[in-house]
């Protein structure tokens, strides 16, 4: 089966780099118009450039998720563009780890505004143009962070829990509009994300390796082709669902 979304158009947000980079490639490889909505402007003109390249339209769009002001904008700006607005990928996210009891307040809220209010602002804002035109499929980023617990990351992990609610909410809610929402859950993925946490110590590689059945870290490719097969109509009766994309991490019960 081919999955091609030509004459459709996608917004990624934080498709600067890592995961959302390879989406918004992935996606304009398959003939999707891709928005770059991205808080680093210039990486989202770079990304935007090399969408073009591949022969389908681009925008870079400056976008913090965090702000529902600007993530109005996103939708309004692509579709005054592009007259639709198709898919949305929520995969905008940072991860700051660090001891809940030291935590201070603002670290907390940054993590929770960006990686769970944004993602609510996002699919608010471009749920109205999707209800409008009774079709859609958003696809937000959470984690093995959802549903495990890992220490010190009190607020990433509330946040990707918190992922998985929404993403069952929002589709119950616009089901019957012909709207789908689901989310993947990446496990470790070679990124700037893990390679800064790595690089502060506060990831140990080998011993990720050693815990993940499949004994590597994954691409942000292969994280890319689980969110294109959730946007095509080709998993039209999928809605409500969070995709492990973990290598058998969150299957193993060894120790
Ligand atoms: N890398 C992993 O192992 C992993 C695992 C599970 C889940 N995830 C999730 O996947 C998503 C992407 O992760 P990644 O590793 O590719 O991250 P990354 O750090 O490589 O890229 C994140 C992108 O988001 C952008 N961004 C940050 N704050 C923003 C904001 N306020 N508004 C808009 N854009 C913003 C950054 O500029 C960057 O381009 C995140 O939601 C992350 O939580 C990653």
């Amino acid at each position: 089966m081919e999955i091609r979304f030509d004459g459709q158009v996608a917004i990624v947000t934080g498709g600067s780099k890592g995961i959302g980079r390879a989406t918004a490639l992935a996606l304009a490889a398959n003939g999707a118009a891709v928005v770059i909505a991205d808080i680093a402007r210039d990486d989202a003109e770079a990304v935007a450039d090399e969408v073009r390249a591949l022969g389908v339209d681009a925008l870079a769009m400056q976008t913090d998720v965090a702000d529902p002001a600007a993530c109005a904008a996103m939708a309004t700006a692509t579709q005054d563009r592009f007259g639709r607005i198709d898919i949305l990928v929520n995969n905008a996210g940072i991860s700051r780890p660090m001891p809940s009891a030291e935590m201070p307040a603002d670290v907390w809220q940054s993590i929770i505004g960006i990686n769970l209010s944004g993602v609510f602002f996002c699919s608010q804002a471009v749920g109205r143009v999707m209800l409008r035109q009774a079709r859609g499929a958003i696809i937000s980023l959470a984690s093995i962070s959802g549903p495990l617990g890992f220490p010190m990351r009190a607020p990433y992990c509330a946040a990707k829990a918190g992922v998985i609610a929404l993403t069952k909410v929002l589709a119950c809610e616009w089901a019957a509009s012909n709207i789908r929402v689901n989310a993947v859950a990446p496990g470790y993925v070679e990124t700037d994300l893990v390679r800064a946490n790595v690089a502060r110590g506060v990831i140990d590689e080998p011993s990720l390796r050693r815990r993940t059945p499949l004994g590597r870290l994954g691409q942000p490719d292969e994280i890319a082709t689980a969110i294109l097969l959730l946007a095509s109509d080709a998993t039209g009766y999928v809605t409500g669902e969070t995709l492990l994309v973990d290598g058998g991490w969150s299957a193993y019960g060894g120790w």
